[in-house]
């Protein structure tokens, strides 16, 4: 594929204003935003929300991020607040949204935006990427929706608007350099956060990777997609590798009264320091022992079923044993009662390992 092919597509001149007029109509209520009413008035969003909602995004739906970003905020409503946190405690409620590489840096993040900054946080996309766990994406949210920096901002639902209206033949992310430059022609420089808002909300709303709703969209006029018929073709999809299965086993000790033993992972590599049950051995690119030979301690173990879960480059199949013991020897870990098990800081392929045996 040519990836410097150029798109012979013109975007007409007035794409922003039908899109941005579009938005102010239809615009998603959610939590870290203003109204594109308020913005009108002069108001803006608070960064500090921006960053937190911009990380959770990076890899969860809207629908699941506004319940853990309203958490988050009322726990600590403040950068400073955040800083001043217990990681275990930012771990506890990060739970769940997987990927906690995210939950780690965001804690050092603020840390560093509270000590060096005055817990402000820089309003250039260029000195937002210094900060832990600050990308090009996030530093562009950041910048252009919080402190109006003209910079272009590209998630996947911009990827595929784009790519429909512009017929982009290449594959992402090498077109992203192509896409960047077509977005700094185009977006409002007086209103950037609000043009890459809008643009996420069409794509999420009307400009559906399934079904586009074409017809409704501001900007079909001047769209090759809708005038060929052909959006749901783009963006071209480089073909994929299969993921493979892992397999590996889990390991479920209860005692006389009930609770559950769990234990933390190695503090690098998958999962890195979260909470688990014992698990054998497995790994992105091994299986692991699937037998009792990887029990903590002998026992008389039961197979109770099998957990399964998706990781981004692997599926996973845990075979989930159980056994009733009251010693543990010198294991390392506690004793956790059935009832408080959901609150730990416990990933979702642990829960369902565990609600095999419940
Ligand atoms: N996805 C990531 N950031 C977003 C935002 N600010 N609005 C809507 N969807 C988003």
């Amino acid at each position: 594929m040519d990836t410097t092919e150029k798109p012979d597509h013109k975007i007409a001149p007035d794409f922003s204003h039908r899109l941005l007029d579009w938005y102010r109509v239809h615009a998603r209520s959610m939590p870290w935003r203003i109204t594109p009413a308020n913005y009108l008035a002069g108001e803006r969003a608070n960064p500090y929300h921006v960053w937190i909602s911009e990380v959770m995004l990076q890899q969860t739906q809207v629908i699941t991020v506004k319940d853990y970003f309203l958490k988050f905020i009322d726990l600590w409503p403040t950068v400073h607040d955040l800083a001043a946190s217990d990681l275990e405690d930012v771990l506890k409620a990060w739970a769940g949204l997987g990927y906690y590489s995210r939950a780690r840096n965001l804690k050092k993040c603020a840390e560093q935006v509270s000590e060096h900054h005055d817990g402000k946080f820089p309003q250039t996309a260029e000195s937002l990427k210094k900060l832990p766990g600050i990308g090009d994406y996030t530093a562009a949210a950041i910048a252009s929706i919080a402190f109006d920096e003209p910079v272009a901002v590209v998630d996947g639902n911009i990827e595929r608007v784009m790519s429909r209206h512009q017929h982009i033949e290449s594959y992402f992310p090498d077109a992203k350099p192509q896409l960047k430059e077509m977005l700094s022609g185009i977006l409002d420089p007086k209103a950037p956060g609000e043009f890459a808002q809008a643009m996420m909300d069409l794509g999420a709303t009307i400009c559906t990777p399934k079904k586009p709703a074409c017809a409704l969209c501001p900007v079909n006029r001047d769209c090759a997609g809708f005038k060929n018929g052909d959006a749901e073709n783009y963006p071209r999809k480089r073909p994929k590798p299969e993921k493979p299965v892992r397999k590996g086993a889990a390991f479920v000790l209860k005692n006389a009264n009930g609770e559950i033993f769990l234990c933390k992972r190695e503090s690098s590599g998958l999962l890195a320091g979260m909470t688990q049950v014992p698990t054998s051995n497995w790994n992105a690119r091994q299986d692991g022992v699937v037998t009792i030979d990887a029990a903590p301690i002998s026992a008389d173990w039961k197979k109770v079923g099998t957990a399964r879960h998706t990781f981004t480059h692997f599926h996973l199949e845990l075979i989930v044993w159980q056994a009733n013991a009251n010693q543990i020897g010198d294991l390392d870990g506690w004793w956790c009662k059935q009832e408080d098990i959901f609150e730990e800081a416990l990933p979702n392929l642990m829960k369902k390992v565990i609600s095999v045996t419940l």
